[in-house]
């Protein structure tokens, strides 16, 4: 038996930025340098999840692909994770079917991401949605996938009796689903197969546009000058940093409601910095007993960050020249070894179920 079973997964959506980075990639690989050896860590590329919403299929299989290769850029080991591909074990969509039977469609009605995808108010209800059939324009049909969603999510982590997942503080309502699905199967059956997993919340939460220190750094922002991707160049990080969106106030002060660019840039160049100050307030006092200037302090941040992603781009580099076929060796093991834990708990569930 594990000490501790971690699972994480991310979806095939590109190259990430820094906030993907800093906000969940990169504590999955300080997770594995500082795990014991008798833990297990599973960290997935959740493609199932990426069709809620329509996909280009050749854009989808070339996300995956460089997904897999930002795994390994990263550093994440596949001799110490089980990195793979949802997909590719079909015991993830078995175990939803299952966990479908005992989800409620009220919880799911009050759970935001399927409203938030499909710009509805928090009110919305998924049965004032308009069939695909009546072609009306202005209320889009709601899917039974994104509606559902966190069960899918749920059998993720179920299916490997999930002690621990690491997730960014937007997945938070996705895990008090998921406890509640086990609770229900194990009251159901008076059994305790199915594990409660506890959050991990990623100590970088937010990581701010730098066009716009109000909003997250995020992929669908439409200007790319809001975010570092993790395979920009040093050039394109020294632009887009000097360029980020600061203020008039003199100096250096750690303020994210009065200065939320500054802040922001402090925090960054916090959480690249290995350890040596506690929190990004006291690193920016620091700052401020030097009299460091906020163009000092970008000339701080683009070299942090060039210095964390260089080798990440180097490494991204090697496994993208890769062929289609290496690649796809080098993913063989993680997809036997989650099938290896995912099928016998399958089958005591579905035994437990009578089936
Ligand atoms: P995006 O917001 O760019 O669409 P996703 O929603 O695909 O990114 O998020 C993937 C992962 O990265 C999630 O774990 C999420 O919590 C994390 N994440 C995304 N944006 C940020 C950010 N700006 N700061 C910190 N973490 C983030
Ligand atoms: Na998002």
């Amino acid at each position: 038996q594990p000490l501790r079973t971690v699972f994480s997964g991310i979806q095939p959506t590109g190259i990430p930025h820094l906030g993907n980075y800093l906000g969940a990639l990169k504590p999955w690989v300080q997770l594995q340098n500082e795990s014991n050896p008798r833990d297990r860590l599973l960290f997935s590329i959740v493609d199932l999840h990426a069709i809620t919403v329509k996909q280009d299929p050749l854009l989808l299989r070339q996300w995956r692909r460089e997904m897999f290769a930002t795994f390994l850029a990263i550093g994440l080991d596949p001799n110490r994770s089980i990195l793979f591909a949802q997909s590719e074990v079909p015991q993830h969509a078995e175990m939803m079917w299952l966990l479908s039977c005992f989800a409620s469609m009220g919880y799911l009605s009050r759970m935001t991401q399927w409203k938030s995808k499909m710009s509805l108010p928090d009110n919305a209800s998924p049965f004032d949605l308009s069939p695909e059939s009546s072609k009306k324009k202005d209320t889009p049909a709601l899917k039974l996938g994104l509606f559902s969603y966190p069960v899918l999510q749920a059998a993720d982590i179920l299916l490997y009796r999930t002690t621990h997942v690491p997730v960014g503080e937007d997945q938070a309502q996705h895990l008090e689903f998921t406890r509640e699905l086990a609770q229900v199967f194990n009251s159901a059956y008076k059994t305790t197969i199915m594990q409660t997993p506890q959050t991990m919340l990623s100590p970088a939460k937010r990581i701010m546009s730098l066009t716009d220190p109000r909003k997250k750094m995020s992929k669908s922002d439409s200007k790319p000058q809001s975010r570092i991707m993790i395979t920009d160049t040093k050039e394109e990080i020294q632009t887009k940093i000097s360029k980020a969106v600061t203020d008039s106030i003199p100096g250096v002060s750690y303020d994210p409601q009065l200065r939320p660019g500054v802040s922001n840039l402090i925090e960054i160049l916090y959480h690249l910095s290995p350890g040596n100050c506690p929190s990004p307030d006291q690193m920016a006092n620091e700052l401020l007993g030097t009299d460091t200037s906020p163009k000092e302090l970008k000339g701080l941040v683009a070299d942090a960050i060039d210095k964390e992603l260089a080798p990440v781009r180097e490494r991204m580099n090697e496994v993208m020249s890769k062929s289609e076929a290496d690649i796809g060796k080098l993913l063989v093991p993680g997809i036997d070894k989650a099938r290896g834990i995912a099928m016998p708990h399958i089958m005591k569930m579905k035994q437990e179920m009578g089936l």
